[in-house]
């Protein structure tokens, strides 16, 4: 093992109802003025919206609401934020939503903390963050695990850029996870979602450090979220299986699934070109890439993917190099059950050569960087990989 520090202090309230908890749990953790993010308008159609901030005025806080948070959340929306919520002098931050809402409600939060800043130049980490306000989450959809993670993603219209921060700043304070709050999800939502669920834990899992423990724990939840991801796609109403998937999304992406390891990330590096470049859903990009960069990658280490093969699909092959094709083949064709893209086809078109090499020096931030630990990939690597799904 690796040395690693685990530190996810985030509250987890969950259950049906728990979101009445939630004006108690603000308090617990200092809020008074409340400002509450929340995306496109589904928790406005659905009710909680209302009811949750008819409960926080009723427990005697002040709310201000900032709706438009948009899957792939932007700078500007979040600058617009922040200027709202430093006017309503917010002292906390409550997204209601998914990881577009939350990753909005982080960045509203650390911005509100240091107006003197602007928000893009903490992301490329010009200014460093030093201070922020509490969050506070209530989810509604399965998937990116920013309600437990210590990370934030935003682009950067301007520039065509889409990056993350991490910090311990991120983490939010609690977490209010109620299953039957997704149970409105469109079905390619819950596609999405179960791949970004599983993604998170993919991208930790194919590192340079085997972990007994650590591995296990990654294939267990990895069975989980295949069985149940397949469910709530035939019936968003399962609670069983939305209940699952709710917890392996938050546990997916809160560390524990790669700890002492050398996380990759590389395929998250790679999804994230297509979403700046071509606005795609965060999980379809990922689904589109994964195939490509796993035959690429496999040969480094055979005896890894073989590994994944048996424990996750139950493959029987005794042969590594067998076992490990097949279990790529699997894991991509669950992608195309999901209805998702496996190829860059499926969600951009095939594209010229020429796109795809300045996609491939993009995510190579012009060629100054490397991406990934399994392997480590320069930006012929990643070119080749793009190129392998450009089908
Ligand atoms: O915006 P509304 O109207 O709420 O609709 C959303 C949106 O259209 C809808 N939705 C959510 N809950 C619903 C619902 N519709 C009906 N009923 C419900 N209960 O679903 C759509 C997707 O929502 P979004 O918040 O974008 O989903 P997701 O959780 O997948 O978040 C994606 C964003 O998170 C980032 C992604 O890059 C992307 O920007 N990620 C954040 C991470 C983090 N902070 O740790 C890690 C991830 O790897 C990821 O990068
Ligand atoms: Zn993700």
């Amino acid at each position: 093992m690796e040395h690693f520090t685990y530190y996810a202090p985030t509250e987890v309230v969950f259950g049906v109802g728990t979101e009445e908890q939630c004006p108690a749990y603000v308090k617990q953790y200092g809020g008074s003025r409340v400002f509450v993010v929340y995306g496109g308008g589904s928790v406005k159609r659905s009710g909680l919206l209302e009811r949750v901030t008819k409960a926080l005025r009723q427990a005697g806080l002040a709310v201000e609401s900032f709706g438009g948070a948009k899957p792939n959340p932007t700078v500007a929306h979040v600058r617009e934020g922040i200027q709202a919520a430093v006017s309503f002098g917010a002292d906390f931050v409550l997204a209601i939503g998914g990881g577009s809402s939350i990753d909005t409600a982080k960045a509203i939060a650390h911005g509100t903390a240091n107006p003197e800043q602007d928000i893009w130049s903490i992301w490329t980490r010009e200014v460093p963050l030093e201070r922020s306000l509490p969050v506070g989450v209530i989810l509604t959809i399965s998937a990116a695990g920013s309600e437990m993670s210590d990370s934030a993603v935003l682009t950067n219209e301007e520039i065509h850029r889409k990056r993350g921060i991490n910090t311990r700043f991120n983490r939010a304070k609690f977490a209010i996870l109620n299953p039957e709050l997704t149970y409105t999800l469109p079905k390619e939502q819950i596609a999405c979602g179960t791949t970004d669920i599983m993604m998170h834990t993919l991208d930790r899992y194919f590192n340079p450090v085997e972990n007994e423990l650590t591995d296990a724990l990654a294939e267990a939840l990895l069975r989980t979220v295949i069985q149940f991801g397949t469910k709530a796609l035939e019936d968003p109403a399962d609670y069983q299986a939305q209940s699952e998937l709710m917890w392996a999304g938050s546990l997916s992406h809160n560390g524990l699934t790669g700890l002492g390891g050398k996380p990759d990330f590389a395929v998250h590096q790679l999804g994230h070109e297509l979403s700046a470049r071509f606005d795609v859903a965060h999980g379809a990009s990922l689904a589109a890439v994964w195939g490509a960069w796993a035959e690429y990658v496999c040969p480094t280490k055979v005896s890894r993917f073989a590994r994944y093969a048996r424990n996750v699909w139950g493959v029987t092959e005794s042969e590594d190099a067998k076992a490990a094709d097949e279990g790529i083949r699997k894991t991509v064709d669950y992608f195309a059950s999901l209805g998702m893209p496996t190829g860059l086809g499926g969600c951009i078109g095939v594209q010229n050569d020429e796109i795809v090499r300045d996609m491939a020096y993009r995510c190579a931030y012009e060629g100054t960087r490397t991406i990934g630990t399994f392997r480590v990939l320069n930006q012929q690597d990643i070119y080749e990989i793009y190129r392998k799904a450009n089908h």
